[in-house]
């Protein structure tokens, strides 16, 4: 910036040395000038993708948002819950009974039905799993204790519940497995909502039946 030679004060007597001192540090502190800046403009091509993405952005937002409503998406939700309710009678039929007593059943009462004398008893010919369809659902759903006789032996021991892991599809298909299938048991099938019935009516309970219990409802 300071391109001028130093003016020395006159006042001041200089010899001719001082002042080609002087000079020297005039080299030294000369600074470049500060760097001018311009108002840049970016690349083209970046304003051009920008709009292209904000336009193509607001499309997809007004075609797929709907119309930001909150409840937008409560329609498809239905259609798709429609769709597995009707799928329901359907489903029974395609969940396997045989599958589920497979994986559920066959620990205690064997894989063909006959039980474990003196431990579990048998679902093969047991008047409990031939007889009435509402006793046989209460079972399977609520579980059973105490004394039981079955095929002519007695009984006394705990079957857990199954309503909390089976849905009103496995239980019916587990049911109708064991009455028509199993071991050549011949009884009439159970329907789904007998099972919805029940389990209905029953959410509230939480300990196992017991045979009187069972006897007693049959009865009424
Ligand atoms: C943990 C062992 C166990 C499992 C698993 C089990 N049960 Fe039982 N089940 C029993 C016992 C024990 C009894 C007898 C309860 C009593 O003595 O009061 C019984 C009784 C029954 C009875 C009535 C008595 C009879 O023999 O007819 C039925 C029906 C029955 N179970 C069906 C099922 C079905 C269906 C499943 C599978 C979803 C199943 N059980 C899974 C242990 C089990």
């Amino acid at each position: 910036m300071n391109d001028q030679p130093r003016q020395t004060d006159p006042a001041i007597p200089t010899g001719n040395n001082e002042s080609t001192e002087l000079d020297l540090h005039d080299q030294v502190i000369y600074e470049t000038p500060e760097p001018f800046e311009d108002i840049a403009s970016g690349p083209r091509w970046f304003y051009l993708f920008s709009v292209v993405a904000l336009v193509v952005g607001a499309f997809y937002l007004g075609r797929h948002m709907g119309n930001l409503d909150t409840e937008a998406h409560i329609g498809f939700l239905q259609a798709q819950k429609q769709q597995s309710g009707q799928g329901g009678a359907a489903a029974v039929k395609t969940v396997s009974g045989a599958a589920v007593f497979t994986s559920r059943c066959v620990s205690c009462h064997q894989a063909n039905g006959q039980g474990i004398p003196g431990a579990f008893p048998p679902l093969v010919k047991s008047t409990y799993v031939l007889g009435d369809p509402q006793t046989l659902v209460r079972i399977v759903l609520q579980g059973l204790q105490g004394e039981i006789k079955v095929e002519g032996q007695a009984y006394n021991g705990l079957m857990p519940p199954w309503q909390d892991q089976l849905s009103d599809e496995e239980t019916t298909a587990v049911i109708n497995y064991i009455r028509t299938e199993l071991g050549g048991n011949q009884a009439g099938q159970v329907d789904v909502e007998l099972v919805q019935k029940i389990r209905a009516a029953e959410k509230d309970r939480q300990k196992p039946w017991t045979v009187p219990e069972l006897e007693a409802l049959e009865k009424s």
